[in-house]
C-alpha cells in the first residue's frame, strides 16, 4: 500500500501541518502549485486573483508534479479553504486526474471552523467528476489527530 501526501499551501499553514504529520510516516510528498504564482500580497491574492478564479470557475494552470500519482494507492490531499471551498489549483489537479484509480482522502484547514466548507469542497469536487473515489478525512484538526486518523485508515 503506497501513500502520497499531496498538498496546496499559500501561507504555509498546510505545509507546516503536513511536515509535522509526516515526521511520523515519511510518506512521499508533492506540492500543487499554480504555474503563475499568486501574488505575495495577501489582499491581491485573496480579493483579486483567488476571488476571480472562484467566481468565474477559472482552473489555473498548475506546475507539473514531481511524482507519478498512479504509482500510489492512496492520496492524502491537504489544502486550505479558499472562498468557502477548495483553492482552484486543487480543481485543476482533479480535472487532470479523473482517471486515477486509487483512493483520495481530503484534509482541509481554514481560519473559521465552519463545517459547510467540507460539504462545499466535496460537492464542488463531485461537480468536476463523479469518477473518483473520494472521501472526507479531517477538517481543522491538529497533527496528533491527523496521525491517529491516518493510522486507522
Ligand atoms: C484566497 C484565500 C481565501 C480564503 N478563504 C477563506 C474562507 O473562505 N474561510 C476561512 O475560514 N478562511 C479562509 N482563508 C484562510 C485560510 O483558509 C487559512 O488561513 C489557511 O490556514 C491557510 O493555509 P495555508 O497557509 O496553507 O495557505 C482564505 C485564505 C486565502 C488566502
Amino acid at each position: 500500500m503506497k501513500t502520497l501526501i499531496l498538498y496546496f499551501s499559500y501561507s504555509n499553514n498546510t505545509k507546516t501541518l503536513i511536515e509535522e504529520i509526516n515526521k511520523e510516516f515519511n510518506f512521499d510528498v508533492a506540492r500543487i502549485e499554480r504555474k503563475n504564482s499568486y501574488s505575495k500580497d495577501y489582499n491581491t491574492c485573496a480579493y483579486k486573483e483567488a476571488k476571480e478564479e472562484w467566481e468565474k470557475k477559472i482552473y489555473p494552470e498548475i506546475k507539473k508534479l514531481n511524482v507519478d500519482i498512479n504509482a500510489y494507492d492512496k492520496i492524502l490531499l491537504f489544502f486550505p479553504i479558499w472562498w468557502y471551498t477548495f483553492p482552484m489549483p486543487i480543481g485543476t489537479f482533479i480535472k487532470e486526474h479523473t482517471d486515477y484509480k486509487g483512493k483520495i482522502i481530503l484534509f482541509e484547514n481554514s481560519y473559521t471552523n465552519d463545517p459547510k466548507y467540507v460539504d462545499n469542497s466535496l460537492k464542488d469536487l463531485k461537480e468536476i467528476t463523479q469518477a473518483l473515489n473520494v472521501k472526507q478525512g479531517l477538517f481543522n484538526k491538529n497533527a496528533k489527530e491527523h496521525i491517529k486518523f491516518i493510522k486507522e485508515e
